[in-house]
């Protein structure tokens, strides 16, 4: 909802308000849990203006009016000068821009449009503030355009400014590398700025631009609509105030804005909870209602066997038929083939670009791609479409398309260099071929993948500091044409695992493999952290062979299983391996996870305990009628003492009564007793013999998992 007052502007989503007031500059009075209406808002606003011009909770901040503080909106003119002294003119309620090239959030939603002019140059802030009524976010949309008449620099545009009163928040961020995504880091913020960012070309492994400004009973959550580099930041002053801002990242960005032209900034999405959890909740809900979209878009995903794990390049049709053949004998929906079906591709060395059947490994991908249809599964196929290796036919037809600069001698990483997406040309060739491969194949699924950072950025025909933000325009145009064009195919992206994890992605391609690491133990914290930002629907999760070959730890197959049950569950190794009994107990989880993927992927999910460094850790996620829910406990270590590790659940109906049973490796469920969700919720629990099951000496830095399925049953009656 949007309602209008004057000069104040309520907008409301369903659990939460923000206030503003437009008068010279426009300031937040407040954001938080629901208010009724205007009431008293009036007292909100600020005593005094310290120093006249460093205005309290500003929705952004420029140079030029005194503001202490780095400017959120920075440009340059064409005299040199910087200062701007962007005035409020007006609000209303307004369309949603297009916002032509960028993904946006979409669905029923009401938009305020703030607008700031600055007078001489004639320069025109808009900020559209977007509350999403049927979930919990409020996005923003930030423009400049050019009224004058010479071109204007920008130097940073952030997408999002927000600001509240208090110095006692701390910023948590979600950081990383390859292989351990998205692990939490919270500091408390004092006096200073706090900041996170990439710099590599895309969101990155490094840091996602999901983060959390909190203190007890408020947390607010940001994150971004984009795939490249990024910038947020946080920052405390002597003025008792907190900001946290998200957008491209500044450096090495600077656009050039001609006269009569509009730039707009990367949606930025916001949310409001009184814990964290519930920030999670909110954004889930929207980013399923909002983000996500197509097809797939509620649609219970397949359960996959990928090869890659299982063979790495060196397969023969031969053995992606055995494996196919098991896949299908245990259950499976999918199969996915990976990296080294094309060009002359035996390894990382070669032939990236050349999207064409390497038929003598294949024995021909169409054929392959039928006898696993045969089988009952669908086929799916991975590509690396934004990559070139020198030794491919590509760069030598056309060494102009790859990234890179005359005279210096382009940074390879894994053998590869990049393709220069910034040009139409390049992204010509690159829809075209992966068109023909889906096409050729009839594939089901792909997986986009991106195993590089982008160094050597240069196009002649793109200014400097443009490049890096045309070349994600540039895949956004080519990624927004794929899907269009199969609309039924359901697209994994993948970035070396989970090095692209962000809501840009996720506007075209519904969900993404979290993280290279299959290891249980490090899964359990890289979902639990991606899970603060993004659904489970979202996180693709496979259980591996043991000892995992990133890591050497093992685990039992049940383990491996109930970790690989908080995302969307595949597998990925050599099937033709598994004995009877393994293959036996594979289909049983296939089975399990069938009949309860409905709330494993699409359930309202709940952390619990702490998977950074706690003596247990899991989740549960709840089906969102209540009916039933499914939690797995995850034990990093045993101890003597493990006869009094006790949990807590979250999320099931308090007035409920429950039927709870664990499951067994064999797939039998083991009644545990019938509970109120009221005392399920506040009482703390046993595991039910956890380590009884595992062999603890056969397996080597394991992970112990139990996991409990809930089914709301109707009460006894009382016998009269
Ligand atoms: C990346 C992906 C893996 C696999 C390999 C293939 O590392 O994350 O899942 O597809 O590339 O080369």
């Amino acid at each position: 909802m949007l309602k209008i007052k004057g000069n104040y502007f309520l907008l409301e989503t369903k659990h939460t308000s923000m206030l503003i007031k437009g008068d010279e500059r426009a300031e937040y009075l407040y954001y938080g849990e629901r208010v009724p209406d205007f009431t008293g808002a009036e007292w909100l606003s600020p005593e005094t203006y310290w120093q006249g011009a460093d205005h309290p909770l500003s929705l952004f901040t420029q140079a030029g009016r005194g503001d202490h503080r780095e400017p959120t909106v920075s440009v340059r003119f064409a005299d040199g000068s910087f200062a701007t002294d962007f005035r409020f003119v007006r609000a209303r309620a307004a369309a949603r821009p297009a916002a032509e090239g960028l993904p946006l959030a979409y669905g029923e939603a009401k938009c305020l449009k703030l607008e700031f002019l600055d007078e001489p140059s004639r320069l025109k802030l808009c900020l559209y503030y977007t509350a999403f009524t049927d979930s919990d976010a409020i996005t923003v949309i930030a423009s400049l355009t050019n009224g004058g008449k010479k071109p204007v620099e920008i130097l940073s545009l952030a997408s999002l400014h927000l600001e509240v009163w208090g110095n006692d928040y701390s910023f948590t961020t979600f950081d990383g590398a390859w292989g351990s995504e998205r692990r939490r880091h919270t500091r408390p913020l004092e006096c200073g700025k706090c900041e996170t960012a990439s710099y590599i070309g895309s969101s990155s492994a490094f840091r996602n631009p999901f983060v959390l400004l909190g203190r007890e009973g408020d947390v607010y959550g940001v994150n971004l609509v984009y795939s490249g580099n990024h910038r947020e930041f946080a920052e405390s002053d002597a003025s008792r105030r907190t900001r946290v801002a998200t957008g491209i990242n500044p450096c090495q960005f600077s656009w050039e804005l001609a006269p009569g032209e509009t730039f707009f900034a990367p949606e930025a999405v916001m949310v409001y909870g009184k814990t964290a959890g519930e920030v999670s909740l909110r954004m889930h809900e929207f980013v399923s209602r909002h983000i996500i979209r197509g097809k797939w878009k509620d649609r219970e995903r397949p359960v996959l066997v990928n090869n890659w794990e299982g063979t790495y390049f060196s397969f023969t049709r031969e053995k992606i038929l055995a494996i196919a053949r098991k896949a299908a004998e245990a259950g499976a929906e999918l199969f996915v083939l990976d990296d080294g079906w094309f060009g002359k591709r035996d390894s990382d060395t070669c032939s990236l670009g050349d999207w064409t059947d390497y038929e003598e490994k294949t024995g021909g991908i169409e054929s392959l791609a039928d006898e696993i249809r045969a089988m009952g599964l669908k086929f799916g196929i991975w590509v690396e479409p934004e990559m070139i290796s020198e030794d491919s036919e590509l760069y030598r037809k056309h060494p102009e398309y790859a990234m890179k600069i005359a005279r210096r001698d382009p940074h390879r990483q894994r053998n590869q260099l990049m393709l220069d997406l910034a040009d139409p040309q390049v992204q010509g060739y690159v829809y075209r071929a992966v068109s023909r491969v889906i096409a050729q194949c009839k594939a089901a699924y792909v997986k986009w993948d991106y195993n590089r950072f982008m160094t050597d950025c240069f196009d002649r025909n793109v200014r400097g500091g443009e490049y890096f933000h045309r070349y994600i325009l540039g895949l956004y145009s080519v990624i927004a044409r794929l899907v269009e064009r199969f609309p039924n195919v359901l697209f994994e992206s993948c970035a070396s695992g989970g090095g692209r994890f962000d809501l840009g992605m996720l506007c075209y391609m519904p969900q993404v493999w979290t993280s290279d690491n299959t290891d249980a133990r490090e899964r359990t914290i890289i979902q639990s952290g991606t899970a603060y930002a993004y659904p489970q629907s979202t996180m693709g999760a496979h259980v591996s062979a043991s000892p995992n070959e990133q890591t050497g730890n093992s685990n039992s197959l049940q383990t491996r299983f109930h970790v690989a049950c908080g995302g969307l569950l595949g597998y990925e190794s050599d099937f033709t391996k598994l004995s009877d009994e393994e293959l036996e107990e594979v289909r049983s989880q296939i089975a399990f996870y069938k009949k309860y993927r409905g709330v494993l992927q699409f359930g309202m999910y709940h952390r619990l305990g702490d998977a950074v460094g706690g003596e247990w850790s899991g989740f549960i996620t709840v089906a969102r009628d209540g009916s039933k829910a499914v939690a797995v406990i995850a034990v990093p270590e045993k101890r003597t003492s493990e006869f009094n590790l006790r949990v807590r659940f979250a999320g099931l109906e308090e007035g409920a009564l429950y039927h709870v049973r664990y499951r067994k490796a064999d797939g039998t469920l083991v009644s545990v007793c019938r509970a109120s969700g009221a005392l399920l919720l506040r009482g703390s629990f046993p595991l039910q013999d956890l380590f009884a099951e595992t062999d603890v000496h056969r397996f080597s830095n394991p992970l112990y998992t139990r996991m409990f399925v809930f089914e709301k049953v109707a009460p006894r009656k009382k016998r009269s």
